[in-house]
This record gives structure tokens, C-alpha cells and sequence, in this order.
């Protein structure tokens, strides 16, 4: 339980005071950028504002309260926040007691706290990764004293507790088993932002899963910047979450190369709930630049963990990021990523354009290839990826697989989209009310980017 404490009790008055004149129940726009940690992190705030009484919009124009939950991984996604900003301003406008936040990785730096404070001065609260706790105590600032917040703590929080979340779907559920990267890989905010790693205890994470499962949820993923580094072992939390009795399935993410163990291979090959998958984030496929990224890992080392797997289980379904244009990655070293593709056979890839991160190493270096090129080699990579995966895709026609159903699909009003145990879509004819189920599914086509089949009745 949240404990309301005063802050807590002053927003249940706000908002009741604010629902009366509106007629209605304040509502809330809150939007989640980039990762699943993030969405979690954003289904957590959520739960709060709905422990005060708030309810939810999609629509900004609509709410009283907009909080944007920012990504700071690529300059895109920063590039993304700062546009929509821009359009809440008329909003503000038009209603002065509009509450207009920025919240997540993007509000932890310095810089972009500052940016705001000088050039959007109609952001009333701004916090970063670990101030989400004290949420009340920030918005009662902002309506009784009318000051502006800027909360950019970076005092780890209680990840233990028991706390309310308004999750997103009603049958896939993201639970953070772990928070923070101790990684240091040099192109990446991640460290900075989110701070040293930190795990939640194995008692919590599975009484939250079991709960899950009570509630009727399917599909369970551990989320963490490296599960391999979970303190108190990943392989035996993978095996005690697969005790948990009932009909669902698990996965996680993410696995760093550097320490995937034989132990991690045997958990997951050993327990039936879950998926036979791993994301196994290559980044670059020649040594010289997995070093230049701190990555402590060699091509060697990392084809030896994909032969260790794929001589148990042949068919066994990878996925990897790349980040292509690393500062100083040569055409040459670019191919060698290409043959990596070629020889692993990923069932899908996120590859990325390297994007330059203020206070990250990298960012120093000298970078001589233009953004423009390197958007040459992404689509090289990815014409790539795409003749790989769609011979490889096909190892699943004429097979049965088991979908949970996740919505409509993308191929006819009538279609249904799913995933499979190895996390690839399957779409095919069906009704809605299939939605948040498993089925079977006799699959009748590879395409390059997903299968797709018919229904068994
Ligand atoms: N530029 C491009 N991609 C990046 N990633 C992380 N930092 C950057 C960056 N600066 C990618 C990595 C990581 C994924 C989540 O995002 O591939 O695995
Ligand atoms: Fe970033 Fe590397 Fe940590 Fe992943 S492991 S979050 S890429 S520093």
C-alpha cells in the first residue's frame, strides 16, 4: 500500500476541489518514452496520481495535469519531448492551472533541467529517475506555494515496497527486478541517469509476480539494464519465478554478453514457463570497437555464448542491438557487424545510428563519419537483417505455435496480432474476445518481419 501521508491527503482534496468545478474527474496525460522500464516507471506514477484521485486522457487538451515520462538514450527522443512541449504552451495558455511536468531520464541531466528552467518557463515540476517517490510531496510545491520544482536527486529510492501501479494491459506485466547499469559502456546516458545498479529482493519480485498471476496475467518480463548482474543470482530468480503455479509465461531483458553464464543458458533451457529467447545485445561486430565501447567482451566471447546455446537448441530465437557509427568505426569494421548478422541469425535486430550523449566518453571523441552515411549503413544493415530473417523465420511454417493474443492486426480489420513463445508476431484471422488469451496457431508463412497462420479451433 502507498501511504497517502499529507501531501498525499492535500491531493485527494485538489483534485476533488478541481472535479467539482470541472464536473468531471481531473484527468491526467502521462506518456512514457523509450525503454520498458520507463513504461514501468510510468505505470507506477500512474498508480500514485490515481491513488489521489485522478483519472487518464490521451488526449493533452483534455487534461489538467500532463506529465511526460522522457527517454535520454538517443538525441531523437530528447529532440521528440522538446517538440511536444512546444505545443503545450498554447495550452497553458488557454488554462493557467494546467500542471505541466517532465519527468524520467531526459529531466536527470543538468543541462536540460537548466534548458528548461530558462526557455520553457510554463514547466512547472521537473524530476528525474529517483524523485518519483516523492511525487506528492513535488505537486502539493507546485499548487500551494505556486513555485516552480526542479527535483534531480539521485538518492537511490525504496524499490521494495509494495506499490500501486496502473498497468498498461491487463494481461502482460513489466516487472523491474533491478534499476541502474554499473556498465559505464562509453556512448551510453544510461549510468548517469539512472545511477548504480540496485536490485529489488527476490522475495518482492516474486510476490509481485504471484500476484500478477492471481490477477490473471500471461506473460511476466524481468526487466533490468544487465539481469546477469542481479545480486542475489538471476538464474535461481528465473527458476523460483517458474515454481509459481499457473498459466504464464516469462521473459526478461536484458542479458549482457560479458557475463551470460552457463547457469543462465540451463535456467532457461530447463524452465518450461520461460521463453526460449534471449536478447543478447552485440553492439558492434569487430574487437577494436567493442573496446573503444567498454564492453568487455570480444566477437570470440560472444559467439562462443550463441554456438554454447545453439548446440543444445538449434533453433533457438535471438535478438541483439546494434549501434551503427560508432565515432572512428570504420566501412570495413561496419561489414563485420553485417557478417555478424549473417552468421548468428537473429529473429530480429534494433539497430540504431550512434547518437552523441553529453558527459558520456565517447562524446569526446572524433567522430568523421556524417550522420548521412551512417543512415546509408543502417539501411545496409537492415536489408540485411531482412534476407537473413526471413530464411530464418521460416523454420516455423507448418508448425504449431502458442500466441498470446495482444490486440488487432496490422493485415486486415479481421486479423489478430500475437506473439509467440520466441517473442516474433503472429498475426491471423480470429475474434476479439481472443484478446489476453493463448492460442494455437498452425503457422503458414515467414514473412521478414513476422508469421503468420491460422487459427486452431
Ligand atoms: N547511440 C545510439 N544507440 C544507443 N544505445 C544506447 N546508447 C546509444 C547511443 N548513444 C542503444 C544500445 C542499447 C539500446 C538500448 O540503445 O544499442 O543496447
Ligand atoms: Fe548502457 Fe551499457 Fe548499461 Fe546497457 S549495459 S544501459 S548499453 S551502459
Amino acid at each position: 500500500m502507498t501511504e497517502l501521508g499529507s501531501a498525499g491527503r492535500f491531493l485527494v482534496e485538489y483534485t476533488a476541489d478541481l472535479g467539482s468545478r470541472l464536473g468531471h474527474r481531473p484527468l491526467a496525460y502521462v506518456h512514457s518514452y523509450g525503454c520498458q522500464q520507463n513504461v514501468s516507471d510510468g505505470e507506477r506514477i500512474m498508480g500514485q496520481l490515481a491513488a489521489v484521485g485522478y483519472g487518464f486522457t490521451k488526449e493533452p487538451s483534455e487534461a489538467s495535469l500532463i506529465l511526460l515520462n522522457t527517454c535520454a538514450v538517443r538525441e531523437n527522443a530528447e529532440d521528440r519531448v522538446f517538440g511536444n512541449l512546444g505545443g503545450f504552451k498554447k495550452l497553458k495558455e488557454k488554462d493557467p492551472g494546467l500542471l505541466i511536468g517532465i519527468c524520467g531520464c531526459m529531466a536527470q541531466q543538468e543541462h536540460i533541467a537548466e534548458k528548461i528552467k530558462e526557455s520553457y518557463r510554463y514547466v512547472d515540476l521537473v524530476f528525474g529517475t529517483f524523485a518519483g517517490g516523492d511525487l506528492y510531496s513535488m505537486l502539493r510545491k507546485v499548487i500551494e506555494d505556486k513555485e516552480r520544482v526542479f527535483n534531480l536527486s539521485e538518492k537511490p529510492s525504496d524499490i521494495d515496497g509494495d506499490f500501486v501501479q496502473l498497468r498498461e494491459s491487463s494481461f502482460r506485466a513489466y516487472v523491474p527486478i533491478m534499476y541502474g547499469c554499473n556498465n559505464f559502456c562509453t556512448y551510453c546516458i544510461v549510468p548517469y541517469v539512472r545511477g548504480r545498479e540496485r536490485s529489488r529482493s527476490p522475495e518482492s519480485v516474486i510476490s509481485e509476480v504471484r500476484k500478477l498471476v492471481a490477477d490473471g496475467y500471461k506473460e511476466i518480463t524481468l526487466l533490468g539494464q544487465n539481469v546477469n548482474s542481479y545480486s542475489y543470482g538471476f538464474p535461481a530468480l528465473l527458476r523460483s519465478v517458474n515454481e509459481i503455479e499457473g498459466d504464464f509465461r516469462i521473459r526478461f531483458m536484458s542479458s549482457h554478453p560479458k557475463d551470460a553464464s552457463d547457469e543462465l543458458i540451463d535456467a532457461i533451457l530447463g524452465c518450461e514457463k520461460v521463453c526460449k529467447q534471449l536478447h543478447l545485445p552485440l553492439q558492434a561486430g569487430s574487437d577494436r570497437i567493442l573496446k573503444a565501447m567498454n564492453r568487455s567482451y570480444t566477437v570470440e566471447r560472444y559467439l562462443g555464448i550463441v554456438d554454447k546455446i545453439r548446440s543444445r537448441a538449434p533453433e533457438f530465437s535471438l535478438t541483439t542491438d546494434i549501434i551503427v557509427g560508432f565515432p572512428g568505426e570504420t566501412y570495413e569494421e561496419f561489414c563485420m557487424t553485417k557478417d555478424i548478422i549473417r552468421r548468428v541469425k537473429y529473429d530480429n535486430i534494433y539497430s540504431f545510428v550512434y547518437s552523441r550523449r553529453t558527459g558520456t566518453p565517447a562524446a569526446k571523441l572524433e567522430d568523421k563519419i556524417s550522420d548521412k552515411q551512417k543512415g546509408l549503413w543502417l539501411r545496409e544493415l537492415l536489408l540485411e537483417q531482412r534476407e537473413t530473417s526471413s530464411e530464418w523465420l521460416a523454420r516455423f511454417v507448418g508448425r504449431t505455435a502458442r500466441v498470446l493474443v495482444e490486440g488487432e492486426g496490422r493485415t486486415s480489420p479481421e486479423h489478430l496480432t500475437g506473439k509467440n513463445d520466441e517473442g516474433i508476431i503472429v498475426e491471423f484471422v480470429g475474434g476479439r474476445e481472443l484478446i489476453g488469451q493463448f492460442v494455437d496457431v498452425k503457422i503458414t508463412k515467414a514473412m521478414n518481419w513476422a508469421l503468420s497462420g491460422e487459427l486452431i479451433i
